[in-house]
C-alpha cells in the first residue's frame, strides 16, 4: 500500500489489515497506551472544501501518533491561484512525509500521487470518500461482529459515499443495495464492477432496497459543490429518506449510519437519527482510529 487514493486500490487483505490496526489503535487509546508510531513525521492537509471531521481527526490523529499536521487551505496555497498540481506535488514532497487532500476532481488526487514522491491520502473527492468508509466498515464490524452475510443498504444520491460504500461492501463480502432516483445513479463502471464481484441491487423503491437490511446508510442530497442544485435535488430526492417506515422494512436490529453532516427532515428524520445517535457518533469517532491506521500503514 503506497497511497490511499480510492478503496478499489486496496486488496481485501490490505483493507482488513487497516481495519485490524484501527481496532488495535482504538484499544490502545482507550487504555491510555500512547504509541508514537509516527514520531517526527509531518502530514500536509490540503483542503479545497469545508470539513469538520476529516480535518480534526487527521490533525489530532497525527498529534497522537507523535507527528505534526499542517492545515493547508486552498485560500492560502498557490494551488488555489492556479499553480499546477505537478509542481505542488514535487515541492511538498521535499518538506513532508505525507499529504492528505480533499478536493473536487479525483484526477487531482491521482496527479498528486503521480508527480510527488510521498504517500497521498484521499480525504474526499466528488468521486469517493475512502477514509469515511474505512471508519464505516470498522463500525459495522464492531457492532455486528463480522461482515459475511450482512446486507448494507444505501438510500440517496449515487455520490462519493455511495461509490466507496459499494466498493467497501463488495470487498468485505456484504450484500449491497441502493435506492436512488432516476438520473442520480452511481458511476456506471462501478455498478458493473459491483455486479460482477459481489451481490449488488439498484432500485428506485426505497422499501425494496431496505428489505432485511442489517445496515441502513444515507448521505446529504446535495454534496459540497452542488449548492446551486439544492432546490432541484430536494424535489428529486423527496421520499429517499431513512424514516420509521423504512426502519420497519429493515431487520429489527438494523444499524443506521450517516457520514455527517446530516440534514434532519431531508435524508433522515430527526427521530431515527436520535434513536441511532450512538452508532452514528461512534462512526464519527472511528474516523480517528481508521485514519491513524492508514497513516501508520503509509508513513511508518
Ligand atoms: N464525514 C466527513 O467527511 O465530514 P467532514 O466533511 O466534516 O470532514
Ligand atoms: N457527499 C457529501 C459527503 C460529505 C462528507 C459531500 O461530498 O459533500
Amino acid at each position: 500500500m503506497k497511497h490511499l487514493l480510492k478503496l478499489g486500490d486496496l486488496s481485501r487483505e490490505e483493507l482488513l489489515s487497516v481495519l485490524n490496526l484501527a481496532d488495535q489503535l482504538k484499544y490502545e487509546r482507550k487504555n491510555g497506551i500512547r504509541g508514537e508510531y509516527l514520531k517526527g513525521k509531518k502530514l500536509g492537509m490540503i483542503f479545497q472544501k469545508s470539513s469538520t471531521r476529516t480535518r480534526v481527526s487527521f490533525e489530532t490523529g497525527m498529534y497522537e501518533l507523535g507527528g505534526y499536521a499542517l492545515f493547508l487551505s486552498n485560500r492560502d496555497l498557490q494551488i488555489g491561484r492556479g499553480e499546477p498540481v505537478e509542481d505542488t506535488a514535487r515541492v511538498l514532497s521535499r518538506y513532508l512525509d505525507g499529504i492528505m487532500i480533499r478536493t473536487f476532481e479525483q484526477k487531482e488526487v491521482e496527479d498528486l500521487a503521480k508527480y510527488g514522491s510521498i504517500p497521498v491520502i484521499n480525504g474526499l473527492t466528488d468521486y469517493c470518500h475512502p477514509c469515511q468508509v474505512l471508519a464505516d466498515l470498522m463500525t459495522v464490524r464492531e457492532h455486528k461482529g463480522a461482515f459475511k452475510g450482512l446486507k448494507l443498504c444505501f438510500i440517496g444520491d449515487g455520490n462519493n459515499m455511495a461509490h466507496s460504500l459499494m466498493v467497501g461492501a463488495v470487498k468485505t463480502g456484504m450484500k449491497f443495495s441502493i435506492a436512488c432516483p432516476k438520473g442520480y445513479e452511481p458511476d456506471a463502471a462501478l455498478v458493473k464492477w459491483a455486479k460482477e464481484n459481489g451481490e449488488f441491487m439498484m432500485t428506485e423503491d426505497v422499501a425494496e432496497a431496505a428489505k432485511n437490511a442489517d445496515v441502513l446508510y444515507t448521505d446529504v442530497w446535495a454534496s459540497m459543490g452542488q449548492e446551486e442544485e439544492k432546490e432541484k435535488r430536494i424535489k428529486a430526492f423527496s421520499g429517499f429518506q431513512i424514516n420509521a417506515d423504512i426502519m420497519r422494512a429493515a431487520k429489527k436490529d438494523a444499524m443506521v449510519l450517516h457520514c455527517l453532516p446530516a440534514h434532519r427532515g431531508e435524508e433522515i428524520t430527526a427521530d431515527v437519527f436520535e434513536a441511532h445517535a450512538d452508532e452514528i457518533f461512534e462512526e464519527a469517532e472511528n474516523r480517528l482510529h481508521a485514519q491513524k491506521a492508514v497513516m501508520c500503514k503509509l508513513m511508518k
